[in-house]
């Protein structure tokens, strides 16, 4: 397994990846639709992260299989010492380690970016990204009520912070 960052080539393997792991769970923000981008889309915003300098989109790699993508989003002006990260792994590939590898690669690169703050949400009922993140230092700052809504279903996020400060 290897952690590369994403390049604009990637684009067609990543949109299936995101089909895949969006239909594995309600964890994430879409379903097995992924995410709505033609090639050209996902390969601009590809591009984005590399253009940015100090986000970045990592992608875990088995031989020519993408099993695992970490964002790192770097904010801007007032909120530039702040970013967010989404993460994801295959489902066939759960608990062999691969979202902390993410997860070591993505802090290494908030610290490298200045990054002092990192924030994410998660389900109140998704223990195992939880369990990853509290490993890692982050620490719950409250919910965000019916932060999703799937069909009739409202779903509770715990909102979480990395404070980098001092590290
Ligand atoms: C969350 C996710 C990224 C974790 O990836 P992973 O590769 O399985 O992570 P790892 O193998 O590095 O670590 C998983 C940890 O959870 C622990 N774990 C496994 N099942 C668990 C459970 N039911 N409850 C609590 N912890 C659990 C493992 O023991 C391991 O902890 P450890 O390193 O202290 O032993 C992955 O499950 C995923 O992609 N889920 C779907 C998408 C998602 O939920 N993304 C996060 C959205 S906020």
């Amino acid at each position: 397994m290897e952690i590369r960052q994403a390049v604009p080539e990637n684009a067609e393997k990543l949109i299936e990846y995101l089909k895949l792991v969006g239909g594995e769970t309600d964890n994430l923000t879409f379903g097995s639709e992924g995410m709505p981008l033609s090639v050209e889309a996902e390969k601009r915003f590809i591009q984005s992260y590399l253009d940015d300098g100090r986000s970045a989109m990592l992608l875990a790699w088995d031989g020519d299989d993408i099993v695992g993508c970490g964002s790192l989003m770097c904010m801007n002006r007032r909120m530039s010492h702040r970013a967010g990260i989404a993460i994801s792994v295959k489902k066939s590939e759960w608990g062999k380690g691969i979202g902390s590898i993410l997860m070591d690669n993505m802090i290494a690169q908030a610290l490298k970016a200045g990054i002092e703050i990192i924030s994410l949400e998660v389900r109140v009922d998704n223990k195992r990204a939880i369990h990853l993140y509290e490993k890692y230092g982050f620490r719950n700052i409250g919910t965000f009520p019916a932060f999703f809504k799937i069909g009739d279903e409202y779903v509770d996020f715990e909102l979480m912070t990395l404070d980098l400060r001092g590290m």
